[in-house]
């Protein structure tokens, strides 16, 4: 059972949580896998995708997520909604509660959004990814995909490059790994390396190799361009040089490493088109399991909300 009706970080959530949520995500994909798309676990339920920014992956899978388990779904573009009015957060979380809205999936480019609505409303509220704060189903979908890989994730060494600064995959990665018994490494230009980054348990690498070196997954992180004032590194090209992840980097790897991505991706940038799409790759697999991860999410908080009506 999860312990509060809304999902919106890692931060706070338990390894027992964790354990749980990636238990009932792989059931999921398996019956998925099977091609059985249509269950009745939240028949008479609401889902509303509420996102401020654009999204191919989460905002898609949460979206079959809800429909695949029986929700009534609807989706929300801030681009199209009375946001472009001037309505505010709160005030468009209570029209949804009012509209009698179970669940609300929101994707905001305000770090603590979701925090803001989830104690505005009483739906339950999935952190979709806020600002540079956390996006929590994304670091799910990854220890999935590790851990069916791997078996566990205990005793991984996982290798985060790219854009750390900018990224809340990275922070929830870190908050969750760490709690799963991995070990978590980064490697970056300084100036996409967040202050206090450390303190939070990462190990931060002195070289592209060393932070490769051994490591079981190696994850590719976007560089976030929209995010950025500009003048944070050189060019793309030079990026790819110096701080890309490539074949001659791999070597550095544990043999039988696996790449990952959580898109979408800048080709020949964070990842050699190679990486990308050779037999290493999860990234195609991320995407799956993204779905079961957010089927799981929506069934185990749906059941903390019969648990506690
Ligand atoms: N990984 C991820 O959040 O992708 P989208 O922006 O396409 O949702």
């Amino acid at each position: 059972m999860l312990k509060n009706k809304d999902l919106l970080g890692l931060r706070n959530t338990s390894a027992e949580e964790i354990t749980e949520i990636l238990d009932n995500a792989e059931e999921m994909k398996k019956l998925v896998n099977s091609g059985k798309k249509s269950f009745d676990l939240l028949k008479g339920k609401t889902l509303i995708t509420l996102f401020y920014e654009n999204s191919t992956r989460t905002r898609t899978s949460f979206e079959l997520a809800g429909k695949y388990l029986g929700a009534t779904e609807v989706n929300i573009s801030a681009s199209s909604s009375s946001v472009q009015k001037g309505e505010t957060l709160i005030d468009t979380g209570k029209t949804l509660q009012a509209l009698k809205a179970d669940f609300i999936a929101i994707r905001h480019p305000m770090g603590g959004a979701p925090h803001l609505l989830a104690k505005t409303v009483g739906c339950s509220v999935i952190n979709g990814g806020d600002g540079m704060n956390e996006h929590p189903t994304q670091a799910l979908l990854d220890m999935l995909t590790m851990r069916e890989t791997f078996g566990t994730l205990k005793g991984l060494k996982v290798a985060i490059l790219g854009d750390i600064k900018h990224s809340r995959v990275a922070k929830s990665n870190l908050f969750g790994l760490q709690k799963m018994g991995a070990e978590v490494w980064i490697y970056a230009p300084r100036t996409l390396l967040p202050k206090g980054i450390d303190e939070l348990g990462a190990h931060i690498a002195p070289s592209r190799e060393e932070c490769v070196a051994g490591a079981n997954a190696v994850m590719g992180l976007r560089i976030q361009l929209e995010r950025q004032s500009g003048g944070l590194f050189p060019s793309l090209g030079e990026y790819a040089k110096f701080y890309g992840v490539n074949d001659d980097v791999m070597k550095h790897a544990d043999g039988h490493a696996i790449v990952l991505h959580p898109g979408p991706v800048n080709r020949g940038v964070e990842l050699t088109p190679q990486l990308i799409d050779g037999q290493t790759s999860r990234i195609e697999d991320q995407v799956t399991s993204g779905l079961s991860v957010r089927m799981a999410v929506l069934k185990l908080l749906s059941e903390y909300r019969e648990a506690h009506a």
